[in-house]
C-alpha cells in the first residue's frame, strides 16, 4: 500500500486531555459486556460527547492528518479526516490488521480463535471466509430468511405485560439468537448465555484478568454439542466442518452470539425513536418491500447505530512502518466524531438515498474488508423484529431520554433503562 498521509504529533498535554474524554466513558461501560449500573457514569463521565468535543479541538488545532499521541510506552494514532478513516479500513488486514494487542487481549477470553483476532493473514483469509459463507455476507437477504422470519415472529408475540423494560425484551432477545443461531433445542439454554456473560466480564479486563478455563471448557462444550446437532435451517449448519482443522468453524459462532447483544441495544434504541418520532413511525408503518424487505426500518436501525454505535472506537494496528508511524501502532477510529458531524438528528433518508454510501467514515459496521460479515444478516433480524413487535403492540416511550429535542439527539443513550407502556392494537 502506498500512501502520501503522514501523522503530525500531538504534545503531551494535549493526549493527556483527549485519552480519559475518548476512553473512560468506553472502559467504565464496559468493552466487550456492557455494565448497566455504570451506565450512568459513562453519562457523568460525558459519554460520547466530550469525547466528540475534544477529537474536534484537536483536528482544529492540528489539520487533518492523523494525529500521534504522547502515550507512554505505547504507539497509538488517532485519525482525524474521512478520507483517512476509508484508507484504513481499505487496508485490513495488511497494513492494518484488526487483531489489535488491546484486542487480542479481550476476545481471546472467550473467542481465541475468532477471525477478528486472527493475526496470521493466510488463517484469517480462511476465517474470514467461513464466516462469510454461513453469515450469506455477500447477500442482502439471508438464505434462511423464512426460518428466521419464523423464530421472531413467534418470540415477539410471546412478548406480553404491560410494560417492555431491558430485562424482559433481552430474554425474549436471547431466545431468538439462540434458535436462529443454533436451533430450537437451544431456545432456553439460559446456561450457554450465562456462561458466556460471565467470559465476556472477564475479557472486560483484556490482559489484566487470568484465563478461566474451566468455564471456557464447559461453554466450548456446551456449545458444539449444540452446533453438532443444529437443524439445517440454522446459521451455525452454514458451517463446513471437517475440512480444514486450520477453521474451528464452532469457534467463529462465540462472537456470533456476543455481537447479536449490539443487535439487541439497537432494536430497544430504535423503538425509543421510533415512540418519540411519529413521521418515522407512521413511515415504518406501510414498510414493505423487496430484496433487502422492510427497507425503511433497516434504514432506521442504521441510523440509530450512526447515531449510538456499538462499536465506537474501531481499532487497527500498524503490521509495518506506514503514515510515519512505527510498526504496532495502535490507530483509532473514534466513530461518533464522524458520524455526529453529518448529523445530530435522526436520518433514516440518509441510508435510502445514497448519502452514507459516499461517505467513508459512516461506520457503524466498520467498512473495506474487515466490514461486518453480520451486517445483512443483522439487519434483517432487526427489522423482522421491530416490525413483529410492533404489529401487535404500540410502544410508549416511558420519560424523555432527551430523544424530545429532535433537533440534537443525546450523544448517550443508556439502552438498559429504556422502558415503554406497552398497549395491544
Ligand atoms: C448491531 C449489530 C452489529 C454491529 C453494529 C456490528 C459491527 C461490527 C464492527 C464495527 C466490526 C468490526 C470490528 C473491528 O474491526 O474491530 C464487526 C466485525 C465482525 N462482526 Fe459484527 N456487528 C454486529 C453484529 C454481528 C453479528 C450478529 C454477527 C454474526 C452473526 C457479526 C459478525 C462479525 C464478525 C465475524 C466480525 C469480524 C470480521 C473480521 O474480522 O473480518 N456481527 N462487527
Amino acid at each position: 500500500m502506498t500512501s502520501t498521509t503522514t501523522a503530525t504529533r500531538a504534545s503531551a498535554a494535549d493526549t493527556a486531555r483527549l485519552l480519559p474524554a475518548v476512553l473512560l466513558p468506553i472502559i467504565a461501560g464496559g468493552v466487550i459486556k456492557r455494565r448497566p449500573p455504570l451506565m450512568g457514569l459513562v453519562g457523568l463521565l460525558g459519554g460520547d460527547e466530550r469525547a466528540v468535543r475534544e477529537i474536534t479541538r484537536l483536528r482544529d488545532r492540528y489539520g487533518d492528518a492523523p494525529l500521534a499521541l504522547r502515550v507512554p510506552g505505547r504507539e497509538v494514532a488517532v485519525v482525524l479526516s474521512p478520507a483517512d478513516v476509508g484508507a484504513l479500513l481499505a487496508g485490513t488486514p495488511d497494513p492494518f490488521t484488526p487483531a489489535s494487542t488491546d484486542k487480542v487481549g479481550a476476545l481471546k477470553h472467550f473467542q481465541p480463535h475468532a477471525v477478528l483476532i486472527t493475526r496470521d493473514e493466510r488463517v484469517r483469509a480462511k476465517r474470514r471466509a467461513a464466516n462469510e459463507k454461513a453469515l450469506d455476507t455477500g447477500r442482502p437477504l439471508h438464505h434462511l430468511a423464512e426460518p428466521i422470519h419464523r423464530v421472531v415472529t413467534e418470540e415477539a408475540a410471546a412478548l406480553s405485560g404491560s410494560t417492555l423494560d431491558w430485562d424482559r425484551f433481552d430474554a425474549t432477545w436471547q431466545r431468538v439468537v439462540r434458535r436462529i443461531v443454533l436451533g430450537d433445542a437451544a431456545r432456553d439454554d439460559v446456561r450457554l448465555t450465562e456462561l458466556l456473560d460471565r467470559l465476556r466480564r472477564t475479557a472486560n479486563w483484556a490482559w489484566l484478568a487470568p484465563r478461566r478455563p474451566r468455564l471456557l471448557s464447559e461453554f466450548t462444550e456446551r456449545l458444539r454439542a449444540h452446533v453438532a446437532r443444529a437443524d439445517p435451517d440454522t446459521v451455525a449448519a452454514g458451517l463446513s466442518h471437517g475440512v480444514d482443522t486450520e477453521v474451528d468453524p464452532v469457534g467463529q459462532v462465540p462472537h456470533w452470539l456476543f455481537a447479536f447483544d449490539a443487535a439487541g441495544m439497537a432494536i430497544m434504541r430504535t423503538l425509543a425513536v421510533l415512540a418519540t418520532h411519529p413521521d418515522a413511525a407512521a413511515r415504518a408503518e406501510t414498510d414493505t418491500g423487496e430484496p433487502a424487505r422492510l427497507p425503511f426500518l433497516r434504514a432506521c436501525v442504521l441510523d440509530t447505530l450512526r447515531l449510538w454505535p456499538t462499536t465506537p472506537a474501531i481499532l487497527r494496528e500498524t503490521t509495518t512502518q506506514i503514515w510515519g508511524l512505527p510498526e504496532n501502532t495502535t490507530v483509532l477510529v473514534f466513530a461518533p466524531y464522524f458520524h455526529r458531524a453529518v448529523s445530530n438528528r435522526f436520518e433514516p433518508d440518509l441510508w435510502l438515498d445514497g448519502r452514507a454510501q459516499s461517505q467513508p467514515a459512516l461506520v457503524p459496521f466498520s467498512g473495506g474488508p474487515g466490514q461486518c460479515p453480520g451486517r445483512n444478516l443483522v439487519l434483517y433480524t432487526t427489522s423482522t423484529m421491530l416490525a413483529a413487535m410492533r404489529t401487535h403492540r404500540e410502544y410508549e416511550l416511558v420519560g424523555d431520554h432527551g430523544l424530545r429535542d429532535r433537533t440534537h439527539l443525546p450523544g448517550t443513550l443508556d439502552n438498559f433503562h429504556l422502558e415503554f407502556r406497552a398497549t395491544a392494537r
